[in-house]
């Protein structure tokens, strides 16, 4: 799924059905090693995960991390006629909400450290049910941050506020859109939501075969 902008429901409650979830506890990355390199523990998986494999009648929200990377604590005063007037901050309480109205329990992130990134995609292989990821300026030249994408096994959708498409040629690169099942870019704060309405869908539907 790409979504472009031109910036210069149904949530999760609905209990999937077993087949539908298609559930399986396999490790969601095959070792590509050819046997020499040892297999990649199974990750421990959210609450959810596990609560909807075993079939419980009443499921934890599913979590979902948003984080954000480098300068994007700048939003407000950063080259506004790019990422216009709004804060980080407006764009996490935009997120609260609609994460409420979806059944969705979210963690917002942000780091202008790359290593902190990787971090948290790491943590959210154990703990949470999908990632929204804008990773500023890393999207274009972090491998770190694909491979750890590509080892969390979750759904990803990737957003940017502006359109990269319409900007530098370096912009138009993304090591983390060979892992997303989705990207929003251009449409501003609106893409975030949209990422999480995506997420929900995706979490819920999500298939047995390494879940994205
Ligand atoms: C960005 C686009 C990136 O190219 C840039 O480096 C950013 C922000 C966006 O949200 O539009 O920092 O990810």
């Amino acid at each position: 799924m790409v979504v472009q902008g031109n910036m210069a429901a149904g949530g999760p409650q609905a209990k999937p059905s077993r087949e539908r979830r298609g559930l399986s506890c396999q490790p969601a990355a095959a070792n590509a090693g050819g046997g020499r390199t040892a297999p990649l523990a199974p990750p421990r998986r959210s609450a959810y995960y596990k609560a909807a494999l075993l079939g419980r009648e009443s499921l934890p929200l599913p979590t979902v991390f948003i984080l954000n990377g480098p300068n994007l604590n700048l939003l407000g005063v950063r080259e506004p006629a790019v990422y216009g007037r709004g804060t980080l901050a407006d764009i996490e309480a935009r997120c609260q909400a609609r994460a409420q109205t979806l059944g969705l329990e979210i963690v917002f992130h942000q780091t202008n450290h790359e290593g902190q990134l990787v971090d948290w995609i790491q943590q959210a292989r154990e703990t949470a049910d999908g990632i929204v990821l804008n990773a500023g300026a890393l999207t274009h030249t972090s491998v770190a941050i694909l491979d750890a994408l590509s080892t969390a096994g979750l759904p990803v959708i990737e957003v940017h506020l502006s359109n990269i498409f319409r900007r530098e040629r370096f912009r138009h690169h993304s090591y983390v859109s060979l892992a997303a099942s989705g990207v929003i870019c251009g449409l501003g704060a609106h893409g975030y939501e949209l990422a999480l309405e995506a997420l929900a869908n995706l979490i819920v539907n999500r298939s047995g075969e390494g879940g994205q």
